[in-house]
């Protein structure tokens, strides 16, 4: 199974940014937890951080045919982006939209994702181990549902 990770706007911030809302640990740490235990469950995994949406459209677009599940956070861009919503439903890949923060229990804003609908499932509110629960959701579900 090859994994997708894509780290949308401002996370490679991670770790001195809002650190009350996003916590302590800096997107390489998250990357390595990531790559450490996709290693244990026989995953090849890349990642991928950019902070121009159309970068994140390429890289969605790119992994039709080079990767078989996608795990993304697609910071502010998941309240604001019909581009990286229209990406997804037409890779079709099984994908984890992840959230650090519990975004239903901040601004009034962030409480809508355009990427929601046109995902596998969403995990929002376990800072750094939403990433990991990502993972272990591929892993249990085989990739589906
Ligand atoms: C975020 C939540 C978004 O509302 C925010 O814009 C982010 C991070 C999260 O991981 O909690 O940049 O996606």
């Amino acid at each position: 199974m090859r994994i997708l990770v894509i780290h949308g706007p401002n996370l490679n911030l991670l770790g001195e940014r809002e650190p009350e809302v996003y916590g302590s640990t800096t997107l390489g740490e998250i990357d390595e937890r990531l790559r450490k235990r996709a290693e244990e469950l026989g995953f090849e995994i890349t990642t991928f951080q950019s902070n121009h949406e159309g970068e994140i459209v390429d890289r969605i677009a790119e992994a039709r045919g080079g990767a078989d599940a996608i795990i993304i956070n697609p910071g502010a861009y998941t309240h604001t982006s019909v581009a990286i919503r229209d990406a997804l439903a037409a890779v079709g890949l099984p994908t984890v939209e992840v959230h650090l923060s519990n975004i239903y229990a901040r601004e009034a804003f962030r409480h809508t994702s355009l990427v929601a609908p046109v995902v596998t499932g969403q995990i929002s509110g376990f800072g750094a181990n939403s990433y990991l629960l990502a993972l272990e959701a591929i892993s249990l579900s085989g990739g589906g549902r």
